[in-house]
């Protein structure tokens, strides 16, 4: 443990596992005083059994009543990192309205939330650090089957850099990260319920030039910058971690 956030305060959301879990061990390694939440309590239980020191809380973070009635129990909130996300498979043909309706809602009306808020806290603190996860399917790369989960990863990389050019002269900053393919339960799901899995994961792994999907942890490093004062000349951008995506 190195410390590079001694005395800060975080909150994490999608917590219970994947890159967020991922993150919010990683921010209390670095001595952070954690808040993982979470939709799914028996995760969040699970990394408290682990990890006692990292205090876990249920919340939806599509929830406009119960955020605000979680930020009204916060002191102060050096960073926020943002990690809700869903995966709809499909192009636009397969994409009802209802799919259209809860991706955007899920993957950045979440964040709307969130950030809406928490960031008065940030302002009147003078400072903080927001990290949104956004992806390399948005408007990085078109990728086949991503249609809504583009559309809406790639309005999270404007909601980022309008946020960081609004607040700059507040000493707020706001950065996202763009992630290739990463090894989480919800990717091993996704392979699953494809077709061929024997097929999809060589798919998935093929689209990476590394040869090899990322780990929670490999994002979870440059989380990890982007939250302590290492990067205070850093806002507004996107960090794209992908094994060579987008070379
Ligand atoms: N895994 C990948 O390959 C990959 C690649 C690029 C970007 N991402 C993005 O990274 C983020 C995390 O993905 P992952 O694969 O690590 O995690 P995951 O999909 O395995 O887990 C998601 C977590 O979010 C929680 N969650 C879902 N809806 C919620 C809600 N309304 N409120 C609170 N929590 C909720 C779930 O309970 C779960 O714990 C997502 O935004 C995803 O789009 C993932």
């Amino acid at each position: 443990m190195s410390e590079r956030l001694k005395n800060k305060n975080a909150i994490v959301t999608a917590a219970g596992q994947g890159i967020g879990k991922a993150t919010a061990i990683a921010f209390h390694n670095e001595g952070a005083n954690v808040i993982a939440t979470d939709l799914n309590e028996e995760t969040l239980k699970n990394l408290n059994k682990e990890y006692p020191k990292i205090k876990v809380q249920k919340l939806d973070s599509t929830n406009k009543a119960e955020i605000e009635n979680f930020t009204k129990t916060l002191g102060k909130v050096d960073i926020l990192f943002n990690a809700v996300g869903f995966v709809h498979h499909g192009t636009i043909l397969e994409c009802e309205e209802k799919d259209w309706d809860f991706s955007f809602n899920v993957n950045i009306k979440s964040m709307y939330f969130m950030v809406k808020s928490i960031l008065p806290k940030m302002i009147e603190q003078n400072g903080g650090s927001i990290i949104n996860i956004s992806s390399i399917a948005s408007s990085i790369r078109g990728l086949p089957n991503r249609f809504v989960y583009g559309a809406s990863k790639a309005a999270i990389i404007g909601f980022t850099k309008s946020i960081a050019a609004d607040f700059v002269k507040q000493n707020i900053r706001c950065n996202t990260i763009a992630p290739g393919t990463v090894h989480t339960p919800s990717w091993e799901d996704r392979v699953k319920a494809s077709k061929d899995p024997v097929q999809a994961k060589k798919d998935f792994i093929a689209r990476q030039p590394m040869g090899r999907l990322g780990t929670p942890e490999e994002i979870a490093a440059i989380a990890i910058y982007l939250a302590s004062d290492e990067s205070t000349f850093a806002t507004g951008n996107i960090f794209s971690v992908d094994g060579g995506m987008t070379i």
